[in-house]
């Protein structure tokens, strides 16, 4: 069945079963490879996207629970805590191999949104699930505290 929603400020409409995840369609229905697969359940973030503004794991989303929604993908994050994020990450070097970091940005612009002036806790706490094989977590924290910075000025 046809399944409609927002996909990054354009309205997308995809025919697939309601259980399929929005993972699954976001990259092979739609070509958007930006969001990525790790795990599958849930617990690397690697998957992470916005709906409806909130940081979701996309694998563990089904499509069809977006129905009528609007979800973004790091290809669409264009909120000024995604672009203070993002500038943030380029002036710092935060990527390392760079597999997980939509992941991270998309969850760290969530945290952003809530908590403008994150402490280490915080940003501990928010980005405990988002997962780095390449240990990058000391400057994925100072991106995020930089980021901060950037939207204050
Ligand atoms: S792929 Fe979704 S949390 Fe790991
Ligand atoms: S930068 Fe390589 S997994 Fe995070």
């Amino acid at each position: 069945m046809a399944i409609d929603f927002t996909l990054n400020g354009k309205q997308a409409s995809v025919d697939a079963a309601e259980d399929t995840p929005l993972l699954w369609v976001v990259r092979d229905r739609l070509g958007l490879t930006g969001t990525k697969f790790g795990c599958g359940i849930a617990l690397c973030g690697a998957c992470t996207v916005h709906v409806d503004g909130v940081a979701m794991r996309s694998c563990q989303t089904s499509v069809g629970d977006v129905a009528g929604a609007s979800v973004t993908t790091i290809e669409g994050l264009e909120s000024a805590e995604g672009r203070a994020l993002q500038r943030a990450w380029r002036e710092l070097d935060v990527v390392q191999c760079g597999y997980c970091q939509s992941g991270q940005i998309m969850q760290a612009a969530d945290l952003l949104a809530a908590t403008p002036s994150p402490t280490d806790e915080d940003i501990d706490s928010a980005m405990y699930g988002n997962v780095c094989r390449c240990a990058t977590y000391h400057r994925i924290r100072a991106g995020i505290h930089r980021a901060a910075e950037i939207l204050k000025a």
